[in-house]
């Protein structure tokens, strides 16, 4: 399957949440079982060589695909959550995204400085969200972070924001 059959499966919602925002709704690209696989393919390919010992998703979207990615990779899931989600201590970075303030947490324990940790999320806007996600991992101690998410909006340049040394790779690109 074409990596252009999988961007074709995006659905764009005009105005959704808020006017002007053009919302990329990836439900339509996972609910056929062939796009799924696909998708899923890629990704391990992508990561089946890297030594990841974890994946980290983003809270919400982040969960669809991360979990089922980790079990493929032989690697551990841990979620990264809005505030007030974990129970137990946990490390907090704040953010602006796309629309509107926001801030993600981590359990303290979740990861060490030996994990090769890979952030999964579906969308990289304006980048403020993995931003915070990236943070929340070095601040653990984690040498080695790739980055990925499935939907990459390039006319907002969020992949700007991070390092050179970041390996970050997304799947399907659109302009906005
Ligand atoms: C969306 C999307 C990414 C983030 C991208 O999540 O799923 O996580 O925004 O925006 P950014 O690059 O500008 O930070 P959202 O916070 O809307 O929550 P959800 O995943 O729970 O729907
Ligand atoms: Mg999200």
């Amino acid at each position: 399957m074409s990596i252009e059959t999988l961007t074709a499966a995006v659905r764009n919602i005009p105005d959704f949440p808020i006017k002007g925002i053009q919302f990329k709704d990836i439900t339509t690209l996972f609910q056929s079982p062939s796009h799924l696989k696909e998708l899923s393919d890629i990704l391990y390919e992508k990561y089946k060589n890297k030594g990841i010992t974890k994946v980290v998703g983003i809270e919400s979207r982040g969960f669809f695909l991360g979990p089922q990615l980790a079990v493929r990779l032989n690697a551990g899931f841990v979620p990264i959550r809005k505030p007030g989600k974990l129970p137990y201590k946990v490390i907090e970075e704040r953010y602006t995204k796309e629309y509107g303030e926001d801030a993600i947490q981590i359990h303290e324990d979740a990861l060490t400085e030996d994990d090769v940790v890979l952030i999964h999320d579906d969308l990289l806007a304006t980048g403020g969200t993995m931003v915070a996600a990236h943070k929340l991992v070095k601040k653990m101690g984690v040498k080695k972070v790739y980055i990925n998410f499935l939907i990459e909006l390039e006319a907002l340049n969020g992949r700007s924001l991070f390092p050179e040394e970041v390996e970050l790779e997304t799947i399907l690109k659109f302009e906005i």
